[in-house]
C-alpha cells in the first residue's frame, strides 16, 4: 500500500519550504522530501552565513528569463514586505547592507529554523535522505518511489533547485522531471560566477591578484557597479558576478574603474600642480597602486613624468582605466555558480500557480524555473514568491 499525501514537495530548500508552510496552512496535507541530511543548506550558507534574504527594491527588472514577463505574478503576489513582517514575527533581527539588500543580523540558521517552526506549526511533514527512484503519473495524481516505499499525492511540486554546487545536493531533477512530462527547459548555464581568463591574460595579470576596485562592469546592455576583485584564476566581486549572468562565450566585457572620476581631468591637473612625478604615482591617488602600475605600464609610460605627457598620453592613460576590455575565456562553472541561468520554460507554466498547462497537478517552482534573479536577495525573493504561490494553489 502506498502512503497516501495531498501534496509531495521535492525540495527542502527556500522555495520548497515556503510551498509547504502555505500548503499546510490552506489544510493540505503535506510532505516535503529531500535526499540531503538536513534542510535548507543553500540558506544556511548564504550571505556569507547571513542570508541575503531578500531586497526590498525587489521587481521584474532584476529578473533574467526567455519570457521576462512570467514572474510578475508570483513577485506581486508575495513581496519582499510580506518575507519582511514573517521574519520580524520571528524575531529575527536584520539590516539593510547596502542596494535594498536585507541580511540576518544574527545567523542564516536563524531563517532556516523559522521556515522548520512555521512548517511545523502548519503540520508539513519533512523526511530527509529519501532518495526518489521514479514518478509516474496515477488516476489520482502522483505515485513516486523512493528509498522509503511508494508515495501517492494529488499534487507534485519539483522544488529541487538548480545545478549550482554539486557538492551541497543539487542535481538537475527537475530538468529530468520536466522531460519526461514533456515541458521544454530553457537551455541551463551557470550563472552568478566567476569569470576566468587564459593564460596569456592570467600571466599579463599575475601581480594584481587580491586587487579589488569600484567599477561599472559592462557588456551590451547589462551594466552593473560594484565592486570588482582580480583574482588568481580571473575575475570576481559583485560586478563580475552580476555580468557573467549576461555575458557570453567568446565575447568581451569592458570595465569602467572608479566610474564617477574623470580620471584624465584629475591627471591633468596633477600635470600643472605636481608634475614632476611619474604617471602611475599620480593615478596611485585614484587607485590602487597596483592597478595603477598596470594601466602605466600598459600604455608605456612608467618611465616618464606626468609634466611631459601631452593630452593625448593622459587620454589614452584614462581610456585604459575607464573602457578595460577583457575577453574572459569562460567561468568557473557550476562548482562555484550561485544560481542556473535558465530552466523549465515558463512558457509551460502557469504564471499564478507555477502549474505545468498540460499537466495538472505539476509544479515547479524556485530555481529551477527559467526565472534567474541578480545579486542581490532577488535570488530568495523569487524562492519565497513562487513558493507561496504554488502554495495557494496545490
Ligand atoms: P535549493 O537549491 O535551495 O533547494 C533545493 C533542494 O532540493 C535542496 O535541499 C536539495 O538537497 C534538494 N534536491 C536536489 N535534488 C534532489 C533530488 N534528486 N532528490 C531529492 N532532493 C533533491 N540567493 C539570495 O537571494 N541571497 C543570497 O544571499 C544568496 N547567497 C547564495 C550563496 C551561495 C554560496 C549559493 C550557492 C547561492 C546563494 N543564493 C543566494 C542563491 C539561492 O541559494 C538560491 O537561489 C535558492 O537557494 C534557490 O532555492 P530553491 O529552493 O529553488 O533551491
Amino acid at each position: 500500500m502506498a502512503e497516501k499525501q495531498d501534496v509531495v514537495i521535492i525540495g527542502a530548500g527556500a522555495a520548497g519550504m515556503m510551498c509547504a508552510i502555505e500548503a499546510a496552512k490552506r489544510g493540505r496535507r503535506v510532505l516535503v522530501l529531500d535526499h540531503g541530511k538536513a534542510p535548507g543548506e543553500k540558506i544556511r550558507i548564504s550571505g556569507g552565513g547571513r542570508c541575503n534574504f531578500t531586497n526590498i527594491h525587489a521587481g521584474p527588472k532584476n529578473f533574467l528569463s526567455d519570457n521576462p514577463h512570467f514572474c510578475k505574478s508570483a513577485l506581486a503576489r508575495y513581496r519582499p514586505q510580506d518575507f519582511v513582517a514573517l521574519v520580524e514575527r520571528h524575531g529575527i533581527a536584520w539590516h539593510e547592507k547596502t542596494l535594498g539588500q536585507l541580511f540576518c543580523d544574527r545567523s542564516a540558521k536563524d531563517i532556516v529554523g523559522m521556515l522548520l517552526t512555521e512548517m511545523k506549526q502548519g503540520g508539513a511533514a519533512l523526511r530527509l535522505e529519501t532518495a526518489i527512484s521514479t514518478i509516474e503519473r496515477i488516476a489520482s495524481g502522483f505515485r513516486l518511489t523512493t528509498g522509503g516505499g511508494a508515495i501517492e499525492a494529488a499534487s507534485l511540486v519539483v522544488a529541487s533547485g538548480g545545478k549550482s554546487i554539486p557538492k551541497m545536493g543539487a542535481t538537475g531533477l527537475a530538468y529530468r522531471v520536466a522531460e519526461q512530462f514533456g515541458l521544454p527547459v530553457v537551455e541551463t548555464r551557470p550563472a552568478l560566477v566567476p569569470l576566468t581568463l587564459d593564460p596569456a591574460q592570467l600571466e599579463k595579470l599575475g601581480a594584481l591578484a587580491g586587487v579589488a576596485a569600484d567599477a561599472e562592469v559592462r557588456f551590451g546592455k547589462a551594466a552593473f557597479r560594484e565592486a570588482v576583485l582580480v583574482t588568481h584564476r580571473g575575475l570576481s566581486g559583485p560586478a563580475i558576478l552580476q555580468i557573467s549572468s549576461f555575458w557570453r562565450e567568446g565575447a568581451e566585457i569592458v570595465l569602467r574603474l572608479m566610474p564617477e572620476v574623470d580620471i584624465a581631468a584629475v591627471l591633468k591637473a596633477m600635470r600643472r600642480t605636481n608634475g614632476r612625478q611619474a604617471p602611475q604615482t599620480a593615478l596611485a591617488e585614484i587607485l590602487p597602486r597596483r592597478l595603477a602600475h598596470f594601466f602605466a605600464e600598459e600604455t608605456r609610460l612608467t618611465g616618464r613624468l606626468l609634466a611631459d605627457l601631452s593630452d593625448r598620453a593622459i587620454d589614452a592613460l584614462a581610456a585604459s582605466v575607464q573602457a578595460w576590455t577583457l575577453k574572459p575565456a569562460g567561468s568557473e562553472g557550476y562548482r562555484t555558480a550561485e544560481v542556473t541561468l535558465g530552466g523549465v520554460d515558463t512558457r509551460a507554466l502557469d504564471s499564478k500557480s507555477m502549474q505545468a498547462r498540460d499537466v495538472p497537478g505539476l509544479y515547479f517552482i524556485g530555481e529551477c524555473v527559467d526565472v534567474t534573479g541578480w545579486l542581490g536577495g532577488y535570488n530568495f525573493q523569487w524562492a519565497w514568491a513562487s513558493g507561496f504561490s504554488a502554495g495557494q494553489a496545490v
